[in-house]
């Protein structure tokens, strides 16, 4: 009886293993916490910035928030909300899907839109 079963444990040791190594799905890392008061911009740095880059420029996970695609009349403010609550299937570009950002609250998800928003209108739209 111990023979057969220590194959089988074998199997099921790599197989976890395996999972514990699955970590690109960005959706199952817990995000380190928003430190409390923060504002607009800690929570873009914090929440944002990894895809949509620091400068708001984008990187290769996550378009620029200064394209023309994401002024105010295209993308308003509730399709930002709706992007932070709830992810975005890839539409617009090439990245890959938004997962739905964890860990903010709908004070934070306010404070970082008027942070891009104010953004946008500082450094202008990239055409
Ligand atoms: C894991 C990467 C990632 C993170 C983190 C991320 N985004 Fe995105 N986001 C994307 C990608 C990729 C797209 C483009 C989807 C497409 O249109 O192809 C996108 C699209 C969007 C859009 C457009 C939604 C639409 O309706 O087309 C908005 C707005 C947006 N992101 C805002 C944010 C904000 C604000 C944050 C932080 C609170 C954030 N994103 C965090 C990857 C990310």
């Amino acid at each position: 009886m111990k023979h057969t079963l220590a194959p089988l444990a074998l199997v099921i040791a790599l197989a976890l293993a395996a999972s514990a190594c699955a970590e690109d799905d960005t959706t199952t890392t817990a995000p380190e916490p928003i430190p409390a008061g923060a504002d607009g911009a800690t929570v873009y740095q914090a929440r944002c910035a990894s895809c949509h880059g620091e400068d708001l420029r984008g990187t290769d996970k996550g378009p620029s928030q200064l394209s023309i695609v994401y002024e105010p009349n295209h993308h308003g403010d509730d399709s930002y909300r709706s992007a932070i609550r709830n992810g975005v299937a890839q539409h617009h570009w090439g990245f890959g899907n938004m997962p739905a950002v964890e860990d903010i609250t709908d004070e934070q998800i306010e404070l970082v839109i008027t942070y891009i928003r104010s953004q946008q209108e500082t450094l202008g739209f990239e055409r």
